[in-house]
């Protein structure tokens, strides 16, 4: 199995509305492999959720090819290769933790999917919260809910679009050093869109940056800082360069 789990071959995208067309991605081309944790920058409008839209099965691109782990989207979306995750957890208000994270094995009917909920719940630190609500929940526990439900069917590739975005930049810290944890022991592949710079230098193995719309790849810099990796890394005077070279990219 030596498949990528995603590839981008030469990617447009158009919308085209009633008032409107809009180019959002032109020539986007990417390959990430699996296991490979890949941040994905760049500002505001440059189609960066389209992407991950069109990796996901969510949105067609108007030209070009994709695959995820070799299969067409519906087919690896069918099979449930790709978890995601949003910036706001929609979890279901009059649904506890435990019912939350178990959504897809009900949704699926999959007894193998219900066996690893008590798991998954775990693997995110909120053993002992089974039974509250999201409301009884901060912040950074409704984004944990969202990534253990989505752990659940144990997804080769994870998408996340700014998970941590309506967090404190505490919490968010925190919830960051979490995430690698969780990615090491489950193996995924994962595409994370972020705002944050540092966010993105800390978590991946590579981070893409893409210019303005229509969006394209500017850059993609390797980030070779050994794991385990802790919030002390921030400090690093390589890591500080690259923060600097990244938001030079992201201005220029
Ligand atoms: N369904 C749609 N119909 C029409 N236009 C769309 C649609 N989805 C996205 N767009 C347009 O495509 C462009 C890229 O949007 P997208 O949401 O992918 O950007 P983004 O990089 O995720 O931005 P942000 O950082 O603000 O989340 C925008 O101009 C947006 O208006
Ligand atoms: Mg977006």
């Amino acid at each position: 199995m030596n498949e990528l789990a995603i590839e981008l071959r030469d990617i447009h995208k158009v919308f085209v509305t009633d008032s409107n067309r809009v180019e959002a991605l032109a020539q986007i081309s990417l390959q990430i492999a699996q296991g490979e944790f890949v941040s994905m920058i760049g500002p505001s409008g440059c189609g960066k959720t389209s992407l991950m839209r069109i990796v996901g099965d969510l949105e067609t691109p108007t030209k070009g090819m994709v695959r995820v782990l070799g299969k067409i989207p519906e087919a690896a979306r069918r099979e449930r290769l790709v978890g995601f995750v949003f910036q706001q957890p929609s979890l279901l208000a009059w649904r506890t933790v435990e019912e939350n994270v178990r959504l897809p094995a009900e949704v699926f009917g999959d007894a193998e999917i219900l066996s690893r909920v008590s798991e998954m719940i775990d693997i995110v630190g909120l053993a002992g919260f089974e039974h509250a609500y999201p409301r009884e929940l901060s912040g950074g526990m409704q984004s944990r809910v969202a990534i253990a439900r989505v752990l659940t069917f144990r997804p080769s590739v994870l998408l996340m679009d700014e998970p941590f975005g309506a967090l404190d930049e505490m919490t968010r810290e925190k919830m960051q050093i979490e995430l690698l944890r969780i990615w090491q022991a489950t193996g995924a592949a994962v595409l994370f869109i972020t705002h944050s710079i540092s966010e993105a230098l800390l978590l991946s193995d590579r981070v893409v940056v893409m210019s303005a719309r229509p969006g394209r790849i500017a850059e993609d810099l390797k980030v070779n800082f050994p794991h385990p990796r802790e919030n002390t890394l921030r400090a690093d005077p390589q890591f500080v360069a690259m923060e600097t070279h990244l938001r030079e990219q992201l201005e220029g």
